[in-house]
């Protein structure tokens, strides 16, 4: 990481703060970039799993903007989002498969039948063999190399809400179809244009798949994600704030903050 940084060590995990948002951007896109060159020096597919929401959307502007400048090319990338409302249709301009197709995918050479977004069209019948395909793509594809995350205040990652299940319970959690938290639909209610218009489910990546990438890179920037930031570096590892449960693959997790996001680590 190039820009000046703080470094800390929380919950056994790498945690960098960066004066500011534009700066801690970077360094999301620096790690990015560094897990495509490496798979192309190794002559191999890179396979990311991306992130929607506010956060990474200047990540995605970097890339694009270095795939523009010709120094950045996706055409040996396979991507996996990890959620996607349901049920909602691809073209809804709120679907994450669109948020996706403007931020990103229409913006670089990325092809197309590789850049996958859980579908939220498929009949609920068979929503959950949807889910367990998803995963099982994920697989066949070499797994993740990398996974963006953003945390919710709720604390949680993906549509992985806080519940009382157990934490063994917890990390055994596969892609499937979710009830939305009441944090989660209320911070969807701007884009929704009400909190009861908010579409109550989702399809989301489950815990096991997103802990099982080989790094992960979670990015959060604004004081108002320092709450649940430091509840999930510092708190032990409980179901009800799902972040903390990155703290159970700690030595492929890097916290990447701004200082506003960092601003109630001790
Ligand atoms: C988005 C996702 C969510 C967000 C989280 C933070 O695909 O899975 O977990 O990362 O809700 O959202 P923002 O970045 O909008 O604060």
């Amino acid at each position: 990481m190039s820009v000046s940084h703080r470094s800390l060590r929380l919950g056994g995990m790498n945690v960098a703060v960066f004066p500011d948002a534009e700066a801690a951007s970077l360094a999301a896109v620096d790690s990015l970039i560094e897990i495509l060159d490496t798979a192309r020096i190794r002559r191999r597919r890179a396979v990311l799993g991306l992130a929607t929401g506010s956060t990474p959307q200047p990540v995605y502007a970097h890339l694009v903007h270095r795939h523009r400048a010709g120094v950045l090319s996706f055409a040996n990338v396979s991507t996996y989002n990890l959620d996607e409302y349901y049920p909602i249709s691809p073209l809804d301009p709120r679907s994450y498969r669109s948020y996706m197709h403007r931020h990103l995918f229409s913006q670089v050479d990325i092809a197309p039948h590789r850049a996958h977004v859980l579908d939220g069209t498929v009949p609920e019948a068979f929503a959950a063999a949807h889910a367990a395909e998803f995963d099982r793509w994920i697989e066949a594809d070499g797994g993740l190399d990398f996974q963006l995350l953003g945390i919710g205040r709720n604390g949680h990652i993906g549509f992985n809400e806080p519940s009382d299940l157990t934490v063994a319970e917890a990390l055994r959690l596969p892609t499937r179809l979710v009830e939305l938290h009441p944090v989660t639909r209320a911070d969807a209610a701007r884009e929704f244009g009400g909190e009861n218009h908010v579409i109550p489910r989702a399809l989301t990546m489950g815990l096991a798949p997103i802990l099982a990438a080989r790094s992960i890179v979670m990015l959060a920037i604004g004081a108002h994600k320092a709450e649940p930031v430091a509840r999930a570096l510092t708190a032990p590892m409980t179901a009800l704030l799902p972040a903390t449960l990155l703290q159970s693959v700690a030595d492929k997790v890097t916290w990447i903050l701004d200082e506003p996001a960092a601003g109630r680590l001790a």
